[in-house]
């Protein structure tokens, strides 16, 4: 077990580098193993996610050579053999294994993913694609047997804007036979980002990125190369940090429209920055106004920055509101923040939120990953120290948290307990 101990209190003054991002690195990894030949991904965040995609590819048979943020995948003489629960169930986005072991062989045998414990977060989505292109689903219990005898593109109506149905989708139907339109897809910018891997190695994909993606099917994928986007959701939370103690920080290799929504709800709120083309300085603001949030899918105000948003609510000068939309447990961070002194009510899909002037420091524990960005957030602004417990969530999205951190001035180390 590792916990995080913050000593508050102290303004940072500096820049922090974004890292590759989380959400699309962990498509673009099991993506890679649609092509017989070398894939190389540069930019990926070393996180302990890609760990675990690396030890599945690993399982399956195929070589990786990492060299820095530079990933080397080689798939050519992988097994496409069932894939345990004990490995399957260490992350949520193991599912694009799905995705791209049946649009490879036409099969594959695994078990429902892992993730963080935010809601139900049910596959039927993804199922209905595979479905569409022909394969036959068989479960019993928790694992998956997904086989077809042909995949055919077919047209494929998610029921909701899945950010995983639609990049499972994508990966089932590059080499199906036909045609594949994805109708209400996602337009998150990993979605594009994925895509364009695909496309570099021979894939025939339009409109990644809109809610309508034509798929055009193709015999082979082959080699090669794809730069991880900056994590969107790593610069807003260190924007939020800027917003409670920069002196101020500058937030780099970060691109301001995947943030719009973020920097609008900023503005309402009175804060001061500087917006560059790929980066962007945030002042600490005395006076925090009052405003409301309600998450969306992109480009609306992201539901990974609800819980970091919240910490920056809690000091306002007045009362907020905030209303979560697309999980149905995504506020366990809320007891935490109220142990350290804040003042939030959760009635049903909304929190309301009493600003108050500042916060305590306490020992809190990290329920799901962007829960303990909240609490690192708060823990920065609070007077005194605080401990974090189960920060090994903390870890899966946020790379070299305690050297970044550090280096701007804040006072935090790593325990292991
Ligand atoms: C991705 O999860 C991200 N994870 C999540 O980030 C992010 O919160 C989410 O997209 C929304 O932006 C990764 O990319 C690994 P969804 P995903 O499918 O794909 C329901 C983080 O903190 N749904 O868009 O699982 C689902 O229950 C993580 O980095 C179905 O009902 O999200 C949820 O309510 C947390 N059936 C909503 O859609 C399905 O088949 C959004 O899910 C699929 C989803």
């Amino acid at each position: 077990m590792k916990k995080l101990i913050i000593h508050g209190g102290e303004y940072l003054l500096g820049t922090i580098h974004i890292s590759g991002a989380k959400n699309s690195a962990v498509a673009l990894v099991p993506a890679s193993l649609l092509s017989d030949d070398e894939i190389i991904i540069d930019n990926i965040p070393n996180i302990t996610d890609i760990d675990a995609l690396d030890e599945i590819l690993t399982y399956l048979g195929a070589t990786i050579e990492r060299i820095d943020s530079r990933m080397v995948i080689k798939s050519k003489n992988i097994e496409n053999k069932e894939i345990p629960e004990n490995i399957s169930k260490k992350l949520r986005a193991s599912y694009y294994f799905m995705g791209a072991l049946l649009g490879k062989y036409k099969k594959v045998e695994m078990y429902f993913p892992g993730g963080c414990a935010i809601g139900k977060r049910p596959i039927d989505q993804h199922l209905k694609a595979f479905e569409a292109l022909g394969a036959k689903i068989q479960i019993e219990g928790n694992k998956y047997r997904i086989e077809a005898q042909e995949l055919i593109g077919n047209d494929i109506y998610l029921d909701c804007a899945s950010v995983g149905a639609t990049i499972n989708a994508m990966l089932a139907s590059v080499k199906a036979i036909g045609k594949t339109k994805i109708h209400n897809a996602a337009k998150e910018p990993e979605i594009v980002n994925v895509a364009t891997l695909l496309n570099n190695m021979g894939a025939a994909i339009e409109g990644a990125g809109t809610s309508e993606i034509s798929i055009q099917g193709v015999e082979k994928l082959g080699k090669s190369y794809i730069e991880v986007i900056p994590d969107r959701i790593e610069a807003g939370t260190y924007m939020i940090l800027g917003a409670l103690v920069g002196n101020p920080l500058t937030i780099d290799n970060m691109i301001p429209n995947h943030v719009e929504s973020l920097i609008s709800k900023l503005k309402e709120m009175g804060v001061q920055y500087e917006l560059n083309q790929n980066s962007i300085t945030i002042w600490h603001a005395n006076e925090i106004s009052p405003t409301h949030v309600t998450t969306a899918v992109y480009p609306g105000f992201p539901t990974d920055l609800q819980q970091p948003v919240t910490t920056l609510l809690a000091f306002s000068n007045g009362i907020s509101k905030i209303t979560e939309t697309i999980y149905e447990n995504r506020f366990q961070n809320v007891e935490y923040l109220n142990k350290m002194g804040a003042n939030i009510k959760i009635i049903d899909d909304t929190l309301e939120i009493k600003g108050v002037p500042c916060l305590y420091g306490n020992t809190v524990k990290a329920t799901d990953l962007r829960a303990g960005a909240c609490l690192f957030l708060a823990g920065l602004k609070a007077h005194g120290t605080t401990e974090i417990e189960n920060v090994e969530y903390v870890l899966r999205g946020y790379e070299n948290i305690i050297q970044k951190l550090s280096q701007v001035g804040a006072k935090i180390e790593l325990q292991e307990i």
